[in-house]
């Protein structure tokens, strides 16, 4: 007998035992008949009443859908069953029976969010958590591989890293602090040390807005290098991203397939991305009908309409100054824009990366930050980024970094509705439980 996952049970006449959940019960003529799932897949096994002792045949009466139970049997051929195999069970037992599962066939998208601890189960749900550890694991390799150090960020901050505009607050020791909306202005001070960086941890965001595409606490993979400019930030982006839709393609076609994703299309995602400035963008959306003028931000539907015929994403670069953060530098061949640039996934997928240069000297750094304060209406706690604004002081060295949010991508790439369901437990305004 040895003890093995279901895709190995592949050898007829071998006897296995498994340990797995119930996922289909059928009761006909002295037989039971189940389905059990485990984390690699799914088997069919049957009971027979006449061929296993009586305390296998009362578990196997007893069983119900999502028990849990350690079956063993023998492994026989069966060409229509899902690994080709099936089980002659020769012992069951029930290691806990369920009681009855609240979540059947067709269910509201509030019961499946509510029961999202059981709901976490499902195919569907299996397939994108598997793959969602994928994604980690393959963004970490192509970065490992560039020889960047992954470190780590405080996640209580004491003023924002961005906007500022919608920051969680958080009572610390009787003083104001903030949930980190971005961890760069962190890893910024890691380069110096480091040269290249990344930090992988959750950001938050107090986003009122009921989107498809925005969580209240998002994974955000953010990458800062020395001596990099725009340019090689792009080129570093298109890698990484390629690098994931590349292994996904090649090593998990089983759970793309149950997603009902295309891995020939993934696999077609390769450098380099198409380039425009945000003056080509507002151009081109204009004659597509907007009426949009010089200085005006892009929403889902412009989003939609810029990137619906792509099949790899793009870049936008150079965007007004007005409508970007304190940190980027103006650009020099036209100073209403700054360098930056961000990537439009295919398909009205909408912003997955956020990049740019970052000041790095220290008059101009103060500079910016006063005109964006007059900009933007908004006043700097100054005392908060002093030591931010220090590391100008000593040493300083051009740079470039970008922010992607990793169930962004993993939305685009899986072609789900709603972000929520690249992420276990979503975080959203009108969610928190469970
Ligand atoms: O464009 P953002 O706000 O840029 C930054 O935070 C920079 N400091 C990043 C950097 O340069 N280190 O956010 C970066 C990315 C977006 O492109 C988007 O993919 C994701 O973070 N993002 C969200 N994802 C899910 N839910 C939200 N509410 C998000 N807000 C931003
Ligand atoms: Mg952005």
């Amino acid at each position: 007998m040895v003890e093995l996952h279901i895709s190995e049970a592949k050898k007829a006449g071998e006897s296995v035992t498994i340990k797995g959940w119930i996922y289909r019960k059928r009761v006909s003529g002295g037989i039971v008949f189940i389905i059990l799932r485990d984390m690699s897949g799914v088997v069919q096994a049957a009971i027979k009443k006449d061929s296993v002792d009586e305390a296998t045949w009362k578990a196997a009466e007893a069983t119900t859908i999502e028990s849990s139970v350690e079956l063993s049997g023998t492994v026989v051929e069966d060409k229509r069953a899902p690994t080709g195999y099936e089980i002659k069970a020769t012992s069951l037992k029930n290691v806990s029976v369920s009681e009855p599962y609240p979540i059947t066939e067709y269910q509201s998208t509030e019961l499946l969010l509510d029961k999202r601890h059981l709901w976490l189960r499902s195919q569907s749900m299996t397939a994108v958590m598997k793959l969602r550890s994928h994604f980690f694991r393959y963004a970490r390799e192509f970065l490992d591989k560039q020889k960047f150090f992954e470190v780590t960020p405080p996640v209580i901050t004491s003023a924002g890293g961005e906007t500022g505009a919608n920051l969680f607050e958080v009572n610390y020791f009787g003083k104001k602090a903030y949930l980190t909306e971005s961890s760069q202005l962190y890893a910024e001070a890691m380069i110096y040390s480091l040269e290249r960086v990344y930090s992988f941890v959750p950001s938050f965001r107090a986003e009122k807005s009921r989107t498809t595409k925005h969580l209240a606490e998002y994974w955000h993979l953010e990458p800062e290098m020395a001596y990099y400019n725009n340019e090689m930030n792009m080129e570093l982006q298109e890698g990484l991203i390629s690098h994931i839709a590349e292994k996904l393609a090649k090593e998990h076609q089983d759970e793309l397939t149950v997603l009902n994703v295309d891995h020939k299309a993934l696999g077609k995602i390769k450098p380099p991305f198409k380039r425009i400035s945000y003056e080509d963008a507002i151009k081109i959306l204009n004659e597509k009908g907007f009426k949009l003028k010089w200085g005006d931000d892009l929403g889902v539907e412009e989003e939609r309409a810029i990137t619906a015929e792509e099949d790899k994403p793009i870049f936008i670069c150079n965007w007004p100054k007005e409508i970007k953060p304190f940190y980027m530098p103006i650009n020099p061949k036209d100073p209403r824009t700054v360098v930056c640039s961000d990537m439009q996934a295919p398909h009205g997928h909408g912003e997955i990366i956020g990049g740019s240069e970052r000041i790095w000297k220290y008059d101009e750094l103060v500079e910016r930050m006063h005109e964006v304060e007059k900009l933007k209406d908004v006043k700097f706690n100054m005392d908060n980024y002093s030591w931010w604004i220090d590391l100008r002081r000593y040493g300083s060295v051009p740079h470039s970094g970008f922010g992607m949010g990793m169930e962004r991508v993993i939305k685009w790439m899986l072609n789900l509705d709603h972000i929520r369901d690249a992420i276990p437990f979503p975080r959203m305004a009108n969610r928190l439980e469970p």
